[in-house]
């Protein structure tokens, strides 16, 4: 039986990505070394790392303007990074709040500098995004901090937001983690983008910061060298050890997405599963319920309630016995989650919906 892995992270990566990672594990290229026992600083590293983001930069179509830091730490690294680079205190920088990733960026944010929130959808369970036209925004906002794909609560902005405020250009700052690579994406709009690596990208233990040339260097004095933009710039992601395995395993990825079609490719594929999990919910006669309605659905991550929470246990039961495993929702949201992302293949998501109908039929 083949199992499908629902995740919300780590998540499911291409199969045939880890088929060549197990192939190339002992011996990468001939070299007689896996990658794992390599120096970061030896020839066959240097290829590996310049291919990666070579790669990247072709997928994403990254301007020359912006560099590609491969770093650790997480996304929560970047929640400090942010501000301690971008802002002396008492400044001020302007949040969204759709969610618990935004709320969790905006607190460590309010440590460091005057955190204005824009707007926020607390109000309805951090069920929509707010409609950009009643945002307010601060003219002397350092940048515009946004979340594009709540993991937690499957809210995804159907929009980019304006980078230009009262007459300036504002730097727009995103927290991509759970969205990155899933459809084409003018990176020229943004300041800096940031993703954990661990849903669509590749391995835990690996962050990327795509970030404009303007952006490096403005660091506070006493911030720690690695916490530093300019460290990891001016060094080619190599000051220290790099997330070196890690950095492999994604520069596959990339090669993936450019056999598999790009971006343009991964959208498609991605509005279909989508499509296929809130039309199963919508169509359950309201044996399944979606917290997230219209346009801000998200097409990564699904969370879904069975009308009987009693149901839960049987659900997931039965799932895992189908090979359709790690639906559990997060414990704030309750139910389940499907997180479908680029890796997801159709096949499993016409397996969870199959799965769904049936499951309705018998306890509806
Ligand atoms: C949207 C988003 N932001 C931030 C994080 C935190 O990432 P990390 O655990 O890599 O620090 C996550 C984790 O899943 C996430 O989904």
């Amino acid at each position: 039986m083949t199992t499908y892995n629902f995740s919300s992270g780590p998540a499911v990566l291409p199969r045939d990505v880890l088929l060549q990672v197990q192939q190339e594990l002992t011996d990468w290229h001939g070299s007689g070394m896996s990658v794992m026992e390599m120096s970061h600083r030896g020839p066959e590293f240097t290829q590996i790392i310049a291919e990666a983001e070579a790669d990247l930069r072709a997928v994403l179509g990254i301007p020359a303007n912006y560099k590609v830091l491969f770093l650790q730490g997480g996304a929560h690294f970047q929640f400090g990074m942010i501000p301690l680079n971008l802002t002396r205190p008492g400044d001020t920088v302007d949040y969204v709040n759709t969610g618990s990733w935004s709320k969790t960026a905006i607190k460590e944010a309010q440590r460091y500098a005057n955190v204005n929130i824009v707007a926020s959808s607390e109000d309805r369970n951090f069920s929509y995004v707010p409609d950009e036209a009643g945002w307010q925004r601060s003219a002397d906002a350092r940048y515009l901090h946004y979340c594009s794909n709540e993991t937690i609560g499957g809210v995804e902005f159907p929009f980019i937001p304006q980078s230009s405020f009262a007459g300036k250009d504002i730097p727009l700052i995103c927290d991509m983690s759970s969205n990155i690579l899933s459809q084409p994406l003018d990176v020229s709009h943004y300041g800096l983008i940031y993703a954990g690596a661990q849903k669509n990208i590749g391995p835990s233990g690996m962050t990327i910061a795509i970030i404009r040339d303007d952006l490096i260097g403005h660091a506070r004095a006493d911030v720690p060298t690695m916490l530093n933009y300019k460290t990891h710039a001016d060094a080619g992601s190599l000051y220290n050890t790099p997330p070196s395995f890690a950095i492999y395993v994604a520069g596959l990825v990339f090669k993936w997405l450019q056999k598999n079609g790009g971006l343009e490719a991964m959208a498609r594929h991605n509005a279909t599963k989508a499509a296929l999990v809130y039309d199963a919910i919508d169509n359950s006669d309201g044996f399944y319920r979606a917290p997230v309605s219209g346009a801000a659905r998200s097409r990564m991550n699904v969370p879904f309630w069975l009308k009987d929470a009693a149901l839960d246990a049987d659900f997931l039961k039965g799932a895992e016995a189908a090979g359709l495993v790690q639906l559990k929702g997060h414990r704030s949201v309750g139910g389940m989650r499907a997180s479908i992302y680029n890796a997801m293949p159709l096949e499993g998501v016409q397996a969870l919906v199959a799965y769904m109908a049936d499951f309705a039929r018998r306890h509806g």
